[in-house]
């Protein structure tokens, strides 16, 4: 089956590369004029494992195009990966895809009778495939089943693993009311070559299904939380030894559950707040916005945390080094994360200096002004220049040049310093202090 990819953003330009490397030709188009350069010139737009690397080897199974027209003709199934930001009350925008579908349906009605798969990728609300797109495209003049399908094809992927994990999924999901969605199927059997689960469910059931799962996954790491902070108000325990005997057993399982800060990143919060957006009218005691309160908490325990060694440690002026400004390694999204609550909430409490650290991102002179912070670029002074050190998101190098430090205060936020092999202080998250 022949593709075509329209939005090379996070999830898109990895999701090509994939098909690519699996020997499919793909038709892309993005909007954007500097990824499309970009990708020309096989430059990876975005900081993201394998990207590069593939774009490089498998470029050749790519043809840019920003005519729909030829998209249309060029291929059998579009997959659409295009943004549906949160709105103000938390449900998901539908007007890129609108906009998407408005241009798509003039080329589909010069190439009728194809049944073409338009394959929604975006994370949309319950209801929207059926009630909104397909109605959409109805009203253009175009016939369901005949022009065109709609399928629903989330993929579960996380930044800085994307391509990884849309080369190992644990399923495949995909969405279709129509018996033309088995060519979904067939598509994927062959893609995977047979060894791959699927699910195959009504549209409205898969778009559910995809905000759950990561509905899930915030509850446990909420528990998590919860548990850890049971422990930080508990003299001689230690949360990650609890958590981990925890998730030995088999119907609870140790993946999201350890010491850790809030949950945050482009998707993890959104589709929690989605899930209590669709059941808000239905349900009168919602699990998600529950779970969503407990999260936005978590990064107070950081700071009282800090007020404590500040006050047990005598210390009178000190400067605070934060390591990690994104919310996880190998990604450059700052908005959000748990480092920017953490900062927030220090220069509400505190003038001292804070210092910050992170290899994925070099923030804009007017993030550093807004928030009175100083950036370091090499590890090494970032360090020496800091005396009260906050681990916000786990690393290897930090870990390393902790470890090599001296006369330090250091705050592990994910219990992975080994106190006794230091110098320097270790306090962390989850211990009674
Ligand atoms: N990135 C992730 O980790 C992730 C994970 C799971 C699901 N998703 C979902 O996938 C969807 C896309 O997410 P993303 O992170 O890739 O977004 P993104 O913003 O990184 O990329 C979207 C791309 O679409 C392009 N675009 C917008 N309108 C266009 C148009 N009319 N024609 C062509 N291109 C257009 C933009 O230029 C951009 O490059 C969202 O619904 C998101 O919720 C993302």
């Amino acid at each position: 089956m022949k593709n075509s990819v329209i939005g090379l953003g996070k999830l898109g330009l990895p999701f090509a590369l994939f098909l690519a490397s699996k020997n499919q030709h793909v038709t892309c188009c993005d909007s954007n004029k500097k990824i499309i350069r970009d990708l020309s010139n096989k430059i990876s737009p975005y900081i993201e494992p394998l990207t590069s690397k593939y774009l490089k080897i498998y470029s050749k199974k790519i043809t840019l195009e920003n005519n729909y027209d030829n998209l249309i003709k060029n291929s059998q199934i579009t997959h659409l990966v295009l943004p549906t930001p949160s709105l103000i009350d938390n449900s998901f925008s539908n007007e890129y895809l609108l906009e998407c579908l408005d241009k798509l349906s003039k080329s589909l009605l010069k190439y009728k009778n194809k049944s073409h798969i338009i394959n929604i990728t975006s994370t949309v609300m319950p209801g929207s495939c059926q009630e909104v797109f397909r109605i959409f495209l109805e009203s253009k003049g175009l016939k369901n089943e005949k022009d065109f399908i709609i399928t629903y094809n989330p993929h579960f992927i996380a930044q800085g693993t994307t391509i990884k994990n849309l080369e190992n999924p644990d399923f495949i999901l995909i969405g279709s009311d129509s018996k033309k969605g088995k060519k979904l199927v067939s598509f994927y059997k062959k893609i995977y070559k047979n060894k791959v689960k699927i699910s195959l469910l009504r549209t409205k059931e898969a778009e559910i299904v995809k905000i759950s799962i990561n509905s899930y996954i915030t509850t446990k790491i909420t528990f998590s939380n919860f548990i850890s902070e049971v422990c930080e108000n508990t003299k001689n325990v230690d949360a990650s030894l609890v958590l981990n005997a925890i998730g030995r057993d088999h119907r609870i399982g140790n993946s999201y559950l350890g010491v850790g800060t809030k949950y945050s990143g482009p998707c993890f919060p959104r589709d929690n707040k989605a899930l209590h957006y669709f059941t808000k009218d239905k349900i009168k005691n919602s699990l998600p916005k529950f779970i969503d309160k407990i999260n936005n908490s978590q990064t107070k325990r950081i700071t009282r945390m800090l007020k404590k060694i500040i006050s047990k440690e005598r210390l009178k002026k000190f400067t605070i080094g934060i390591f990690g400004l994104t919310y996880k390694d190998k990604t450059s999204i700052i908005d959000d994360s748990q480092s920017y609550d953490l900062i927030i909430d220090i220069r509400k409490k505190y003038k001292a200096n804070i210092n910050t650290h992170d290899d994925n991102v070099e923030p804009n002179t007017q993030f550093l002004n807004k928030h009175k912070l100083i950036f370091f670029k090499n590890i090494k002074k970032f360090i020496q220049k800091s005396k009260i050190l906050i681990l916000m998101y786990p690393s290897k190098k930090f870990i390393k040049s902790a470890l090599n430090s001296k006369n330090k205060i250091i705050i592990d936020c994910w219990n992975v310093i080994d106190e006794k092999k230091t110098n320097s202080k270790v306090y962390k998250l989850g211990k009674y202090l």
